[in-house]
């Protein structure tokens, strides 16, 4: 038997490795997997909803680390995730994405001769501002199996002179909990839910399907400074449509702290985090999404949604090339015009791009079983 860890810590590591721990039950004769949650996102909203909605096991083991600084975060989840490997002795460590808890672990497996096998691997935004741009090249560094979700991962892992052997094209796990959950979320009454609360001000005259937009902000670079906030929250008072507003840890602090949940515009609808499949089936719903997210610019590309990226830049850039998505940047004055543009009629066209086909997983794990062997 040989014996892999996948690592997670925040939530879309959750949406990332559910499928993937469908995939490897399908081999309990010959692999053991095990789940380490390096414990980075902890609220329940952000992280036990989605063990639950995904269908996931609880961890076998919690790091317990909760927030801190980014040196905090990482060396705490070191310390923490050598002694699950000295007692654990994996053969792989599997890790998607590009959060502290990516690197974190696979600077501890690779200096401990233990193999790596990154999920989603490759995406660059070329802007080392981002803490994930650097999470992204560290773990593409010491990766001995890297998984890449579109064509830009292939193309910059080899202008990084990364052997060409070790590369695999397999698609995008995201999809996949994405088109495995489908019928659950097409099932969904977040909005009949939304409308029967007091959240939904009377000026918005109730949630339907193409009549508000949805939006999530998180980027430290949208949220962190006050400044920014207030202008942000302003544009989406510019805006002729509801808005629905699942407010992040992050950026619930940083409106605490600008007191802006005090004169919050009457068109906008602020919720909690929202669980996995409640969340998919208001993106599907919703006439635009602004967003500064990661996954939800493949999620709209893959629901055809149209979906305007609040960044200078994108590490997705398939999304925009051949899918629904805007990048329009971070002055909010444009966001504000091409939303009015988008609500006004004009859309974008979009297809689904390669091997974002809902088998990613499957893909995977039969090149880890294929390719890596009891030490
Ligand atoms: C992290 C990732 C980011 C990813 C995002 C997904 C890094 C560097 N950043 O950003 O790439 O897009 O997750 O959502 O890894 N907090 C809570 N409760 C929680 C989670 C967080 O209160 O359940 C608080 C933390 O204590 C901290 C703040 O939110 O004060 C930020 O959390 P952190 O995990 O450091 O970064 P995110 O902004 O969530
Ligand atoms: N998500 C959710 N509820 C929310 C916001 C997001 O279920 O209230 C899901 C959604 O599928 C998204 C994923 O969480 O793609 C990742 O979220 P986030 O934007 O926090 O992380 P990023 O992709 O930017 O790293």
């Amino acid at each position: 038997m040989i014996k892999i860890i996948s690592v997670v810590g925040a939530r879309p590591n959750f949406i990332k490795i559910a499928p993937v721990y469908r995939a490897f039950r399908k081999y309990t004769d010959k692999v053991i997997h095990k789940i380490c949650h390096t414990g980075q996102h902890f609220d329940t909203n952000m992280s036990r909803v989605f063990f639950e909605e995904l269908e996931i096991p609880a961890p076998d083991f919690n790091l317990g680390i909760h927030g801190g600084s980014h040196a905090r975060q990482v060396a705490k989840i070191m310390i923490e995730f050598e002694k699950v490997l000295l007692q654990e002795k994996p053969d792989l460590i599997l890790v998607p994405g590009d959060v502290n808890s990516t690197m974190a672990v696979t600077l501890v497996a690779s200096k401990m001769g233990i193999p790596v096998g990154h999920i989603e691997s490759g995406l660059r935004s070329f802007d080392r501002t981002m803490p994930e741009e650097i999470n992204r090249m560290v773990t593409d560094l010491l990766s001995d199996l890297l998984f890449v979700s579109e064509p830009s991962g292939l193309e910059n892992l080899k202008r990084e002179g990364v052997d060409e052997k070790k590369i695999y094209f397999t698609g995008n796990v995201m999809i996949d909990s994405l088109v495995y959950y489908l019928p659950k979320i097409n099932d969904s009454k977040i909005l009949s839910r939304l409308n029967a609360t007091e959240e939904i001000p009377a000026a918005t005259a109730g949630l339907k399907r193409g009549n508000y937009v949805l939006c999530t902000f998180h980027r430290p670079g949208n949220v962190d400074d006050p400044g920014n906030l207030t202008d942000l929250i302003k544009m989406l008072e510019a805006l002729p449509a509801p808005v629905v507003f699942p407010v992040h840890p992050r950026t619930r602090k940083n409106m605490e702290q600008t007191g802006l949940y005090e004169k919050l515009p009457k068109n906008l609808i602020l919720t909690e985090p929202i669980g996995y499949i409640d969340f998919l089936a208001l993106v599907k719903n919703a006439g635009l999404v602004i967003t500064d997210s990661g996954g939800i610019q493949e999620e709209t590309t893959f629901l055809g949604v149209q979906c305007i990226t609040v960044r200078d830049n994108t590490e997705r850039p398939v999304t925009v090339e051949v899918g629904t998505n805007r990048l329009i940047g971070t002055d909010f004055g444009k966001v504000k015009e091409a939303a009015l543009k988008v609500l006004a009629g004009e859309k974008k066209e979009g297809r689904i791009p390669d091997l974002w086909d809902g088998r990613t997983a499957g893909r995977i794990v039969e090149i880890v079983l294929d390719k890596i062997h009891k030490s």
